[in-house]
């Protein structure tokens, strides 16, 4: 079967294409289009909802063109069509609902809609379905969530724990900001860290005064999260601190190693608590070299016999063909709905 998705919770307008076996549950994703809005928010220092509105509505039937025509596929052939229906950004999750909508009642077609988080968890499902056993252990961290989820071998999702305050693709957009950098904070950050980790090997240099980071609620007997106290302690460091322009990758550095020994250490409890046989990561702060590199490993050395999954780094981002595979594995319990069922929850939680 072919599935048409469409994904525009935030600032990426997308759509992709995907062909998919419902014996063998295998699927190939036959286009993948996303057009970043990136380079316009950037001047902003972040998304500015009417501008990501506007752009959506310009952006939508292009996109959607080109996934058809990329995949090779007309729209006759399509059996089924996905779309987020929230949560994310009221303005911008209303183009793509609104356009499935349409397109699902000129071409009469059925209709999944997809909790966003939802599609970043099966964006692991695109490459790795054979390798996930249950109980999984899902660490979703991306620019609004950070939650750690129990899936079962139904596919049905418990919340573990979530963040009590920003989430940590928030930590790194904040701490990015405060230390000039610009948006989105998550991969100028891990540049500026893989260029101070190359100065560490080659000078074998250690800082004069060592930066100190908090890691919040490391400790507590809960599976929650706190990011605010990382980004309150980055603006002492630096306000102490004259020399802190000199001393960007190193700050970036120790900021980094923070979210993720507090992202590591929660997910490792939660995986031992609940006798995982799965952990995966998924969202966009999952694209992140050091934490895939260090949740692996960390899973290797203290987990016997668990599967580490990581979605390939194009699925990790917002993008589209995440939503069509959540449509696909959800046909097995969610029968599809009509053009005029279909409304945007941008408040919409996973229960
Ligand atoms: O999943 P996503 O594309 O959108 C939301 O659903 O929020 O995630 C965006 C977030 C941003 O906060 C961005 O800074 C972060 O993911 N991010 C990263 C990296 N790439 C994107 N964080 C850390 N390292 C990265 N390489
Ligand atoms: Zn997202």
């Amino acid at each position: 079967m072919y599935i048409l998705g469409i994904e525009t919770s935030c600032d990426e307008t997308a759509a992709s294409v995907i062909k998919a076996d419902p014996k063998s549950g295998r699927l190939l994703v036959l286009s993948n289009i996303i057009s970043s809005q990136i380079e316009i928010h950037k001047k902003y220092g972040g998304v500015v909802p009417e501008v990501a509105a506007r752009e959506h509505v310009l952006n939508i039937v292009p996109v959607v063109q080109e996934a058809l025509e990329t995949a090779k596929i007309k729209a006759k052939q399509l059996d089924l069509l996905a779309v987020t229906k929230g949560p994310g950004l009221i303005t911008s999750l209303i183009t793509g609902v609104e356009t499935v909508r349409s397109l699902a009642f000129a071409w009469e077609k059925p209709i999944m809609e997809i909790n966003h988080i939802e599609g970043h968890i099966y964006a692991n499902f695109i490459n790795s379905s054979n390798q996930i056993k249950f109980p999984a252990i899902i660490l979703t961290v991306s620019g609004g969530h950070t939650t750690l989820l129990n899936m079962d071998k139904n596919k049905k999702i418990k919340i573990l724990g979530e963040t009590r305050d920003d989430a940590a693709g928030e930590a790194y957009d904040k701490g990015a900001k405060m230390l000039g950098l610009g948006y989105p904070g998550g991969p100028i950050i891990s540049q500026y860290v893989a260029e101070y980790q190359k100065t560490l090997i080659s000078k074998a240099k250690k800082p004069n005064e060592p930066l100190n980071f908090p890691r919040p609620m490391l400790n507590s007997d809960n599976l929650d999260f706190s990011f605010s106290g990382l980004k309150t302690s980055l603006l002492y460091q630096l306000k102490k601190d004259p020399t802190w322009k000199k001393r960007i990758p190193e700050y970036c550095y120790e900021f980094q190693q923070a979210i993720i020994d507090i992202l590591i250490s929660k997910t490792l409890k939660a995986a031992k608590k609940y006798g995982a046989k799965t952990v995966m990561l998924s969202g966009g702060v999952s694209a992140n070299t050091e934490l895939r590199k260090q949740m692996a490993s960390t899973v290797k050395k203290n987990l016997k016999n668990v599967n580490f999954c990581v979605p390939a780094k194009e699925y990790t981002t917002d993008n589209a063909a995440m939503i069509a595979a959540a449509a696909f594995f959800k046909l097995k319990s969610k029968k599809p709905s009509s053009f005029s069922q279909l409304r945007v929850d941008s408040s919409l939680q996973l229960k």
